[in-house]
């Protein structure tokens, strides 16, 4: 039989009330310093007494958006389905069991060192796993730190310090700064823009319907697909502030934009044939298309949308349209420049001139996404190549603009 090297387990447990950009380079601290093979998010379940916590389950869906990107990250929803107290001792014992080759390595900060010893069962905590331990922002000197260490190591725990910069942000500031607007918001935009359409935290209610078009969202798309549709949504609703364009309707049709999109294709095709949808081939068999005209659909049908400029927006997301308003364009450009979008060539260009001419920067996405069709040999929609000479005959596009 091959060898094979035990697999090495971080686990980071906390409230995650919200999860934020502090947590995940902890994360990834632990990973590349103690050569983890993972790290689980263990978010814990909301202990009654304390006031001021978001839903376990809302809790649990911003960790698996924050972490979805990477593929050595997981979450748990271990502690949060578990009745009663949960007790570290517990935690580990149940993970040893699940994994019983496995090395666990328990993340946690200097504060935490510093009670351990008023733990539960400490002592039986201690040889159950090595114990990383990430700077945290405490009164007690580097002196009583190291003398508590050697105490600990006495009793059997084992400690390795993460080398990493002392990150100033909490959670407490993050949830202060969303519920006062005007203040910094973009720490994990995707989280934020969940926070904002839940609404959670004391954010003011800008969707009536946020919270049930969420659980909808979240049950029909991958955690992937509805992770980039908080970020398109965040993304709409900065760019029509900067364009003057309603900033509601601008989110809202960013919200809906891919609804049908993890819908298989026959589905797609089998609705879109019943109501008279499309006729168009080309559009029919491709779910990359098809997911726009069907989304217009379930928007007016399964979410109650009537506004026919949010719809024309959604349907437009992925050919373009001849006559696109500024509205369309802010929909389609923020699903392709959203925050959590992977490099392609162009991003950063285009990102940086949708910022200064939303007519600019869809040309240069369209462009941009013609010559990635053309690269695949797959054909491109007419609608696109007509959408670009339009956009080419357009006033704003032929007088001399901002230097790019
Ligand atoms: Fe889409
Ligand atoms: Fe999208």
């Amino acid at each position: 039989m091959a060898w094979m090297a035990k697999e090495r387990i971080g686990i980071l447990g906390g409230t995650f009330n919200p999860i934020h950009s502090g947590h995940l380079a902890i994360a990834k601290a632990a990973l590349e310093q103690a050569e983890l093979d993972r790290v689980i998010f263990l978010p814990d379940g909301s202990p009654p007494h304390k006031t001021g916590i978001a839903d376990a389950e809302d809790r649990y869906r911003m960790v698996c958006m924050a972490v979805c990107q990477n593929r050595r990250f997981d979450v748990s929803r271990m502690e949060l389905d578990r009745d009663g107290t949960t007790y570290t001792v517990d935690t580990l014992a149940t993970i040893r069991t699940r994994m019983p080759k496995a090395h666990l390595y328990y993340i946690i900060g200097t504060d935490t060192l510093m009670k351990l010893r008023s733990w539960h069962c400490y002592e039986q905590v201690l040889p159950m796993c090595t114990f990383l331990v990430a700077p945290r922002d405490i009164s007690c000197t580097r002196e009583e730190i190291s003398q508590e260490k050697k105490r600990l190591r006495k009793l059997g725990g084992t400690f390795i310090f993460l080398d990493m910069p002392f990150r100033n942000v909490a959670s407490t500031q993050i949830r202060s700064s969303m519920a006062d607007p005007g203040t910094d918001e973009e720490d994990l935009p995707a989280v934020s823009e969940y926070c904002a359409i839940r609404p959670l935290y004391g954010m003011p209610m800008r969707i009536s319907q946020g919270k049930r078009w969420l659980d909808r969202l979240y049950l029909d798309l991958s955690i992937r697909r509805f992770t980039h549709t908080m970020g398109v949504a965040f993304t709409a609703r900065q760019l029509a502030l900067e364009h003057h364009v309603d900033p509601l309707r601008a989110e809202t049709a960013a919200l809906l934009h891919d609804c049908a999109k993890c819908m298989p294709l026959e589905q797609m095709q089998r609705l879109c044939r019943e109501h008279s949808l499309t006729n168009d081939a080309m559009i029919m068999t491709s779910g990359n298309l098809l997911h726009a005209v069907a989304g217009a659909y379930l928007a007016a049908v399964d979410y109650g949308i009537q506004d026919p400029d949010i719809l024309r927006a959604i349907s437009c997301h992925t050919t373009g349209k001849i006559g696109m308003t500024r509205l369309d364009m802010v929909v389609y450009l923020a699903d392709k420049i959203e925050p959590g979008r992977e490099e392609y060539p162009g991003l950063a260009r285009i990102r940086m001139t949708a910022h200064l001419s939303l007519e600019k920067a869809m040309l240069m996405c369209l462009e941009e996404t013609a010559s990635y069709v053309k690269s695949g040999m797959n054909r491109l929609h007419p609608q696109t190549l007509q959408t670009i000479e339009w956009l080419k005959s357009l006033p704003e596009l032929n007088h001399p603009g901002p230097e790019l």
